[in-house]
């Protein structure tokens, strides 16, 4: 067995006391040593201009149905939203999206006590679960939900409802997370079985840049619009949440002092949407105006984050450097 299967709690703990500023919906707060949080589950001989760098192009069929569609824009912000999970994956920030990256799988994952090896994940391990955990080490590759259904273990035939349940289970029992809205559960459902092999683009990876992280936050803030407008303001939180974990993603890339400028504009940003979470919370009228005013903003911030991009962690060369001085161990 591994040796770092041994110590899982004193690892977390130290894990723990790192990430204790990621608890919950602020995603933006500082990292004790890794400059990034993803360089916590990347195999450390994984190349980080790849698996830090650069992410997997999503294979995302948009279905016809507009009311269909909508619940897949849900879906697709649930599944990169760490405040879905709860304990110890919330707490390290992991979402859907850590593993199964842009709905595809992960070869670079490795968790300490909860991967064997590279691309593999132990989701019955106690580490995560108060419930399920069955005192086994087994990790089993995280598979690509992009891949060919058939493939796959749990069927995707919409009538059957077989992935309703199975991830309602992995987020309250597998990850301890809140009991998820129904929108959110059906949307997380759909999301993945809009996810379709035939639906990937040519190249199969693409950089990782503020553009892209931007258009999460800003579907991710539409989703938000439609569910407020439908009265539904739980799930219209987690959207919210959802474009802020985005946006953290883009600030812990930009720690250099010389970037303090564009960094203090992304930190007002955030904390507009953490008050329009307020707002949507103490069902105010100004919810719509102020989600849209926020929208009409974003172009102006990303382009003002995207002129700056080549001289934070977005950049590879940098990127490299920093995974060089990462955690020890
Ligand atoms: C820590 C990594 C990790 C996270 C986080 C994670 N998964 Fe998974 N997922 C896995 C692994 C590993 C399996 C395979 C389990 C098995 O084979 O028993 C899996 C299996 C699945 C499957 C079943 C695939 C099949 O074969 O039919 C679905 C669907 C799925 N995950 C969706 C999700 C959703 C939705 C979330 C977020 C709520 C999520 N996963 C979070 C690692 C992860």
């Amino acid at each position: 067995m591994d040796r770092r299967r041994r110590r899982p709690a004193k690892e977390l703990a130290a894990l723990g006391l790192a990430l204790a500023g990621f608890a919950g919906a602020s995603a933006l707060a500082a990292l004790g040593d890794a400059p990034i949080r993803g360089m916590l589950w990347v195999a450390k001989d994984a190349d980080p201009a790849r698996a830090l760098g650069s992410t997997p192009t999503e294979c995302l069929r948009i279905p016809a149905d507009p009311a269909l569609a909508a619940k897949v824009e849900v879906g697709r912000a649930a599944f990169r939203t760490p405040v879905l999970l709860g304990g110890q994956a919330a707490r390290a920030g992991i979402n859907c999206e850590t593993c199964h990256r842009d709905g595809r799988s992960n070869p670079d994952f490795l968790f300490p006590g909860v991967s064997g090896a590279p691309g593999t994940a132990d989701v019955t391990n106690s580490l995560f679960s108060t419930h399920r955990g069955n005192g086994v080490d087994d990790p089993k590759p995280i598979p690509d939900l992009s891949g060919p259904k058939a493939r796959l273990k749990i069927s995707q035939v919409p009538a059957e409802r077989k992935l309703e349940p199975f991830i309602h289970g992995l987020i309250t029992e597998e990850f301890d997370g809140p009991e998820p809205t129904p929108a959110v559960l059906e949307g997380l459902a759909d999301y993945v079985r809009a996810l379709d092999p035939a639906a990937c683009p040519a190249k199969a990876r693409e950089p990782l840049t503020v553009a892209l992280l931007m258009t999460d936050a800003r579907r991710a803030l539409k989703a938000a619009q439609v569910q407020a407008a439908a009265g539904d303001t739980p799930t219209a939180v987690v959207m919210v949440a959802s474009a802020r974990s985005r946006l953290g993603l883009i600030d812990e890339r930009f720690a250099d002092p010389a970037l303090a400028r564009p960094r203090a504009d992304l930190r007002a940003a955030d904390r507009r949407l953490a008050d329009a979470q307020d707002a949507l919370r103490d069902r105010r009228p100004d919810v719509p105006r102020k989600l849209a005013a926020w929208l009409a903003g974003s172009k102006r911030l990303e382009a003002e984050l995207s002129a700056r991009q080549s001289a934070s962690l977005f950049d590879p060369a940098r990127l490299a450097q920093a995974a060089k001085r990462r955690l020890p161990g």
